[in-house]
């Protein structure tokens, strides 16, 4: 029986507490908070039993450690913006609670994607006797405990690592992004980076890209990303040589994103308006569908996974492990997407196994370092479920 905060009210947010509220014997009491309090009671008038709301600018650490001193929860929950990461492990460390988090921390004025940042909470964390846990999404999150798992029941070594992300619904909007809209883009348009033979290689945005056939979605354009969980699966998957990250986009989608680049609108500067400043993609998120919205009409699924090539008693073996997510049926279950469903869950899933003691440190922690068994159960009895093909590699 334990005390949760829940931090950000947007379309993860809100399945992280529709998740938390199924399970009343872990998480028996709830309170969300978020920077537009109304955003919090929208999702608390929507749950069958009594959450408490709050409003808090989580930019402030003060606020966050002075919300957290009211409340006293066991675990403080991260669904805000990466912006916020570090305003939160502030609050936490100075209240002396958990967190946990599922995007690592960018500065707001340069799109710069690092671990750095929080990893050295790490003895500050350890210190004080808490935890934190990063990246507790799908991916990152789910891919970790993926690759955690088949270094523990597959290989004795993994060679080669694909992640591989397949959004192939239809949310019938001419462009829109299926989550934070200035995150996602942000994270688009920097460099492509992957991990070779112990160096990083960087690429041109989208330069590299290939058909990749998805499990029950067949093949669909896939582009070569950076992408967070590439940092710190690159450190503990034992034997790599070689990690990347694919995502599929429309050409739809991509023609948008090239004219919107081309007339200044993913800019993160901010330019001169009428005598304000304003930074055009945060203007642009104003006028873009909030990814919460996106939901009710939204078909289709999204087949996300990790493709794995290495070594078990000497011979070679290739695999994948994935799950196929369906729009319509997120939507039915908890009023979301596919794309806040398969975050949602998984933070959900973190936040029980801190709670159950099932996943106990103290410091600051990526989710391959856990025994990824109690979690991979937990994804198939909570709406992620998992399947294995053996003999997948990305060419077939
Ligand atoms: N690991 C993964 O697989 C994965 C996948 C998708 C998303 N994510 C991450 O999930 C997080 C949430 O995404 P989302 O799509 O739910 O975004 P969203 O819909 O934009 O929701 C973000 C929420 O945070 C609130 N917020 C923003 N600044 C705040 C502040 N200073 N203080 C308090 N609350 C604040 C927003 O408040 P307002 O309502 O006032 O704007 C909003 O309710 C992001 O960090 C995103 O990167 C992870």
């Amino acid at each position: 029986m334990s005390k949760v905060l829940i931090i950000g009210a947007g379309g993860v947010g809100n399945v992280v507490v529709q998740k938390c509220a199924q399970l009343p014997g872990v998480f028996s009491e709830i309170v969300l908070a978020s920077r537009t309090v109304k955003k919090c009671q929208d999702i608390a008038a929507s749950l069958k039993r009594p959450i408490t709301v709050e409003q808090v600018d989580a930019d402030d650490a003060k606020q966050v450690a002075a919300l957290v001193g009211k409340h006293k929860p066991q675990l403080v929950v991260n669904v805000a913006l990466p912006y916020q990461d570090l305003p939160i492990m502030d609050g936490c460390l100075e209240a002396g609670v958990d967190y946990l988090d599922t995007a690592n921390y960018e500065p707001k004025d340069v799109a710069k994607f690092e671990y750095s940042y929080q990893w050295n909470y790490h003895d500050r964390y350890k210190d004080k006797g808490i935890m934190a846990l990063l990246g507790s999404g799908f991916d990152p999150g789910v891919t970790n405990v993926y690759c955690a798992y088949a270094m523990k029941h597959y290989y004795d070594e993994i060679n080669y690592v694909d992640i591989v992300d397949c959004n192939a619904g239809d949310h019938g909007h001419p462009f829109a992004t299926n989550f934070n809209p200035e995150i996602n883009i942000r994270e688009i348009t920097q460099k492509g980076r992957y991990w070779e033979n112990g160096q990083w290689v960087e690429i041109d945005p989208m330069s590299i890209h290939r058909d990749i056939n998805y499990p029950e979605v067949g093949p669909k354009a896939s582009y070569l990303l950076y992408h967070e969980e590439l940092e710190s699966l690159a450190k503990y998957i034992k034997g790599l040589k070689r990690i990347r990250f694919w995502m599929t986009f429309g050409e739809q989608y991509l023609t948008h994103l090239r004219v919107l680049q081309n007339v200044g609108m993913t800019r993160i500067d901010p330019v001169d308006y009428e005598g304000h400043k304003i930074v055009p993609l945060q203007f642009l998120k104003a006028v873009l569908p909030d990814p919460g919205s996106l939901g009710v009409n939204y078909k289709g699924k999204t087949s996300i996974g990790v493709i794995f090539d290495g070594v078990k008693d000497g011979q070679r073996k290739q695999m994948m492990i994935y799950n196929v997510c369906d729009h319509a049926e997120c939507y039915k279950e908890v009023r979301a997407q596919a794309v806040s469903y398969t975050t949602g869950v998984p933070a959900m899933i973190g936040a029980k196994m801190i709670l159950e003691g099932k996943w106990k440190g103290k410091g600051v922690f990526n989710m391959e370092q856990f025994d990824p068994d109690p979690f991979m159960a937990d994804l198939n009895l909570y709406g992620l479920p998992w399947k294995i093909i053996e003999g997948k590699t990305i060419d077939n």
